[in-house]
């Protein structure tokens, strides 16, 4: 049975009804995140609670288009669904008009379609759901990724130019926006010098689950049937399950689940074996590569400090307490790497939820601890 997001306590309702009443504010937001927290999944429930609230939700995940035509496009594409009507032959008109107006009479739909202005067609059906008597919600997921492919093809002026056009098109119409992204926003707009297109976003800090809500969480998996090898799932196992997450998402919190074996029991000793064995399960499972956006995160997105920052991290998953700068830098013996850039580093993996550092007291840790254990083991490039 699929488990029941409208009334269980993990289903993010007082997320979701706090972000709506900020919308009701006149709000828009920027909810970052790190891999796997659970935006996509609030974005979702948004969309499906945005009737109880008087709106009309548009969802949209921008991270594939690889320019800002597919950009325009796609998100063109996603009002038209929505809107539902005149669809193609609002594209054709659109097209001639913008298209070779030389060739109006001959043109086929699939030649004007490769016409189409889509950064006007896309203004222009904001402003139709602006004008609209509904109340519109335009949920874009992973904008940063986007950016960040722009600025890879040194394409950062255009960059730039998407966001204050959004900036016009958010601020100036009636359209509440939420975008999402799971690495930071505020260094690619200090890069390309477009901070000033951020700065009436709202943040909204999205947390992972409390202790006690994790715990229902993966009592309700086992209850629902989802889990292979358990229906039930203790006090004492969930409690130790949250301990042994860390962090908690509930994407790791039930992949850990998916490994507890054994008859169910409230003895200490006995939980914390079956824990350890759920462990060693999880990481020689398939399961495993659960964890491996994190490193193809660092692959994707990190450029020219790729190799520092797998290397910085293998360091630092030697120590399940965490390790000072100096420390680190003895450790990775580095020469083209000292104090300043080390901190820098450390503080772009902090932002994207790797670890967890105090600068005051110099030290730093890995945020999960099972992606410490991980990265420990397999040591990803
Ligand atoms: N509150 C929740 N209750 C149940 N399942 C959840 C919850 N939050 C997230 N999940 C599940 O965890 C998985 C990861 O969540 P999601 O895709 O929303 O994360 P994300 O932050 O968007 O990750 P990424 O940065 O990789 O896109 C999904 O399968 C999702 O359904
Ligand atoms: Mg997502």
């Amino acid at each position: 049975m699929p488990l029941n997001f409208d009334t269980s306590p993990y289903g993010r309702r007082s997320e979701t009804d706090y972000i709506f009443s900020r919308f009701d504010a006149g709000k828009n937001l920027l909810m970052p995140g790190p891999r796997r927290l659970g935006k996509t999944f609030v974005l979702e429930r948004l969309e499906q609670r945005a009737s109880q609230h008087d709106y009309h939700a548009i969802r949209l995940d921008v991270s594939s288009c690889a320019d800002t035509q597919a950009f325009f496009k796609k998100l063109a594409e996603k009002i038209e669904d929505k809107l539902g009507n005149k669809i193609l032959k609002q594209i054709k008109q659109r097209a001639l008009q913008l298209g070779a107006p030389h060739q109006q009479n001959s043109q086929t739909l699939p030649q004007a379609l490769l016409n189409v202005d889509w950064e006007s067609y896309a203004g222009n059906l904001l402003k139709e759901l602006a004008e609209d008597s509904r109340r519109w919600l335009i949920l874009m997921d992973e904008l940063p990724i986007f950016l960040l492919r722009l600025h890879e093809r040194s394409a950062i002026d255009q960059a730039s130019r998407v966001m204050y056009w959004l900036r016009e098109n958010c601020l100036n119409l009636s359209i509440r926006w939420l975008f999402t992204g799971s690495i930071g926003f505020e260094p690619l707009a200090r890069k390309g010098n477009y901070q000033g297109a951020i700065r009436d976003l709202e943040g909204f800090d999205l947390k992972p689950l409390e202790k006690n809500i994790a715990q229902i969480f993966v009592q309700d998996l086992a209850q629902n049937g989802l889990l292979p090898y358990r229906r039930e799932i203790t006090d004492s196992e969930s409690c130790a399950i949250v301990d042994a997450v860390g962090w908690l998402s509930p994407y790791y919190l039930e992949a850990f689940s998916r490994h507890l074996q054994g008859v169910p029991t409230n003895a200490q000793a006995e939980t914390q074996s079956l824990i350890e064995a759920a462990r060693l399960s999880l990481f020689q499972s398939a399961d495993k590569d659960c964890f491996s956006v994190w490193s193809e995160h660092i692959r994707k997105h990190y450029q020219d400090n790729t190799a520092k920052a797998s290397k910085l991290l293998a360091a630092l998953s030697e120590f399940p307490n965490g390790a000072s700068s100096g420390t680190l830098l003895a450790d990775l013996a580095d020469p083209n790497m000292q104090d300043t850039e080390l901190k820098r580093l450390l503080a772009i993996l902090e932002e994207d939820g790797f670890i967890i550092c105090d600068f005051e007291a110099d030290t730093h840790r890995f945020r999960m601890e099972l992606l410490r254990l991980w990265w420990q083991r397999y040591l990803p490039e």
